[in-house]
């Protein structure tokens, strides 16, 4: 899908020049009641977040936007939106480097060359029908971590001539309206398949780092859930929630 440059994105936007998160400052907006859709940008943050509690270093150059929604849907269909947002990235990132391969790694990073370029936080109030979700992007476009678990990089590592952050997040807006607008008509079938098709790994031996062990197995795809299917060697196909895989 193309994305189709527009500023200020269809949808609210806040520009912060310093913050301490996107997602935490979306998290303050939905308690004092604004309803999303809002978009939050910052130049940079002092306590930016990633997945799994650990830290996501966000000196400036690089995108920090965070998406408020004020969602109608359950939580569990609320977590098919990460792969919703995992293809909006990719997208922004195929754009960016049209010569470049693009994947996904489960469950929603973007790479490029094998390396991380983006990664996506993902929140949501409660459990049963959320009050708001916030979804979070980091992209590395002029700059990446040398201290990163998985080995990450930058477009402008890899040649490319990055967007500003303010025309990333137009451009990174218009790809999510677009896989939003089928979510929301089709449903995750038509999310999960393209998901699939530009997924690392598929079909590969993998490795999952889950809170308490490591499991290993063949990555067989997702279910109708996100979650990770694993075949074990000793054939059994394992259902994984939540991790961080690893090849
Ligand atoms: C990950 O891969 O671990 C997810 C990283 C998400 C980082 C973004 S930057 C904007 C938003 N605000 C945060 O504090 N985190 C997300």
């Amino acid at each position: 899908m193309t994305a189709t440059p527009a500023w200020p994105p269809s949808h609210g936007l806040r520009h912060f020049e310093d913050i301490d998160s996107t997602n935490d400052e979306a998290r303050r907006l939905a308690a004092a009641g604004t309803q999303g859709p809002i978009w939050i940008i910052a130049d940079r943050q002092t306590k930016g977040r990633g997945r799994r509690g650990r830290e996501w270093h966000s000196l400036a150059g690089n995108l920090y936007a965070t998406l408020l929604l004020s969602p109608a849907s359950r939580t569990a269909q609320c977590v098919q939106l990460s792969f919703v947002a995992g293809l909006a990235a990719g997208d922004f990132v195929a754009h960016c480097a049209p010569e470049v391969d693009v994947r996904l790694k489960w469950p929603n990073d973007v790479l490029t060359g094998g390396r991380k370029i983006a990664g996506i936080l993902l929140e949501a109030s409660g459990t049963g029908s959320p009050d708001w979700l916030v979804v979070g992007f980091g992209i590395n476009l002029v700059w990446y971590p040398n201290d990163a678990e998985f080995p990450a990089t930058s477009l402008v590592a890899i040649g490319v001539r990055p967007p500003s952050p303010r025309d990333a997040l137009t451009m990174l807006a218009a790809a999510w309206t677009q896989w939003y607008r089928l979510w929301e008509t089709r449903g995750f079938a038509p999310i999960r398949e393209a998901w699939l098709s530009r997924a690392a790994g598929l079909g590969e031996l993998i490795r999952a780092r889950l809170a308490e062990e490591e499991a290993g197995g063949v990555f067989e795809g997702i279910d109708e859930t996100g979650a990770l299917l694993l075949r074990e060697s000793t054939g059994n196909l394992r259902t994984i929630a939540a991790g961080d895989v690893y090849f």
